[in-house]
């Protein structure tokens, strides 16, 4: 096995590992002489963290990706480390890589008066991306971004334990749930996400763009607070 093989079987144990799968079937042509451990291949630690605040500064100086080099500050996350919802968008844009802090530019004091609407503010929730780094110029993140990304987040969602998860807009819907359906066909619906309700709405950008997005989006907010409200307490 080559290192270009080495790091791509790497890539995928690790995405695996985070998503839960603890016992991994390899094709004999695909394994590496002797045993296989996530230690032998240099699987870094932070799935080990046992809190927000040490999973941050585990990965807070990641140079996984690119953008690594290009951000001005890592955007881990925001809110309520116990929060029975996690909210999920893109990637920070130029006001979130300043201040480290996601949501907090246009978009995000969108996302706060939407809060508002059903009762709620960004202390009650949990705020994070599939990216916690700017790309540049805002572009879409890259699938190879997002492969590296996405196992922090799902590391946040299984410290955090939220009773629902809600995507802001299609990009993030699609990684998680590793879907290519559009957001109008995952609107309105409820997903599952290993145990978590899982649903999508409109991004906040998107509603600027677009007013008429505005009364769907609060549509889809206040059936989730309905959902959160009805379920039982004490189950997290
Ligand atoms: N858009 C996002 O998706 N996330 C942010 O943090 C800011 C804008």
């Amino acid at each position: 096995m080559d290192r270009k093989e080495k790091n791509k079987l790497k890539k995928y144990l690790l995405l695996q590992r985070d998503l839960g799968f603890e016992e991994f079937y390899l094709p004999e042509s695909s394994r590496p002489a002797g045993k296989i451990t996530v230690k032998r291949l240099g699987i870094d630690r932070f799935s080990e963290a046992e809190s927000l605040f040490q999973l941050e500064t585990t990965i807070k100086r990641c140079k996984r990706c690119p953008l690594g080099k290009t951000r001005t500050k890592f955007v881990f996350g925001v809110g309520n480390p116990d929060a029975d919802i996690v909210f999920i968008g893109e990637a920070p844009g130029r006001d979130e890589d300043l201040q480290g802090i996601p949501f907090v530019g246009r978009a995000g004091k969108l996302l706060d008066k939407m809060l508002a609407e059903i009762g709620l503010n960004r202390n009650d929730v949990y705020i994070a991306n599939i990216l916690k780094c700017r790309p540049p110029e805002n572009r879409d993140p890259e699938s190879e971004e997002v492969d590296e990304c996405l196992p922090y987040l799902i590391k946040q969602i299984k410290l955090i334990k939220p009773k629902v998860i809600c995507s802001l807009g299609r990009v993030a819907a699609q990684r998680i749930l590793q879907t290519t359906m559009s957001l109008g066909a995952m609107r309105g619906r409820w997903f599952d996400y290993h145990g978590i309700k899982f649903m999508v709405t409109y991004h906040p950008a998107a509603i600027l763009r677009t007013n008429s997005y505005m009364a769907g989006a609060l549509q889809d907010l206040r059936r989730l607070a309905k959902t959160v409200n009805s379920m039982e307490n004490g189950s997290k």
